[in-house]
């Protein structure tokens, strides 16, 4: 791995280090309808209520070059943290910076006290036609300790314009003990902090809820339906619920 230090974005604001970070690493990793604006980024990492934005950037020491980083939205009311994105330059990839980055991230973020630390990722059931890495991310995941909620989620518009994704699973890297219940062989989590996170998340994405939307009904719906949402090893993915709503 190059040698890089990290560079704490909302404790160090740097308008350089985040245009490096979003042109040379987010723009070539992710499809425009999947990034947010850099405005946007730096309105949520300047927030200091609601709904803020965390960032960790490793700048390579020796070119002062931002090469890869991590940043995740803080929803202050349910107290959950969502990874929105993790990524490293392209020509850098498999040397362990991703890695690295998670472990870091880890450490650093203990201390935001987050009930859920959560990860949204494509379904590779799905999505693997499309995006070839959707199984290697999986399984990345997978060795990083994540484990997966029995929900089907859709991921609200997060670009505005470019509509909702859907077939997406959220990954939890983190539970706090008080919104986890194990349940015979196996642990939950609460579902009521889920319908808190999932309202936090449309709302803040698109705005205040209709009345007539369906996705976000069925999704409060289906938490509603019972008190807590198994979670799953990666590898037992094939036990995540489908979406009877598509194909
Ligand atoms: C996922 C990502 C951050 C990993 O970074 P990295 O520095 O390559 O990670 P590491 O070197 O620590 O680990 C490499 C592993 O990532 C996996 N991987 C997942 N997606 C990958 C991708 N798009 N390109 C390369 N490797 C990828 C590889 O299978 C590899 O596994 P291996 O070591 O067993 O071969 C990086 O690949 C990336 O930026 N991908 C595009 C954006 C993305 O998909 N982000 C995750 C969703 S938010």
């Amino acid at each position: 791995m190059r040698p890089t230090v990290l560079h704490d974005l909302r404790a160090h604001p740097d308008p350089d280090v985040l245009g490096d970070f979003y042109s040379s690493v987010l723009v070539p990793s992710f499809s425009p309808e999947e990034l947010s604006p850099e405005s946007d980024l730096s309105h949520g990492l300047a927030r200091l209520d609601g709904v803020q934005l965390h960032a960790l950037v490793a700048v390579d020491t020796q070119t002062g070059r931002a090469i890869g980083g991590v940043v995740a939205t803080l929803f202050a009311r349910s107290q959950v943290l969502l990874v929105a994105y993790l990524a490293v330059r392209p020509d850098l990839r498999q040397g362990g910076l991703g890695r690295h980055l998670v472990d870091q991230a880890r450490l650093r973020w203990a201390g935001l006290e987050a009930k859920l630390i959560l990860a949204e990722v494509h379904d590779p059931r799905y999505h693997a036609s499309t995006d070839p890495w959707a199984w290697s991310r999986v399984q990345l995941y997978d060795e990083m300790g994540a484990r997966a909620l029995a929900l089907p989620f859709v991921q609200p518009e997060v670009r505005r314009g470019a509509g909702r994704a859907r077939h997406f699973l959220l990954l939890v890297f983190h539970a706090e003990p008080s919104v986890v219940t194990d349940v015979g062989a196996g642990s939950s989590v609460t579902a009521s902090v889920l319908e808190d996170f999932v309202l936090d998340y449309y709302a803040d994405a698109e705005g205040p809820s209709r009345a007539d939307d369906g996705d976000l009904a069925w999704l409060v719906g289906r938490l509603r339906a019972g008190t807590a949402v198994p979670l799953l090893p990666l590898s037992r993915l094939d036990e995540v619920p489908r979406d009877p709503r598509s194909g």
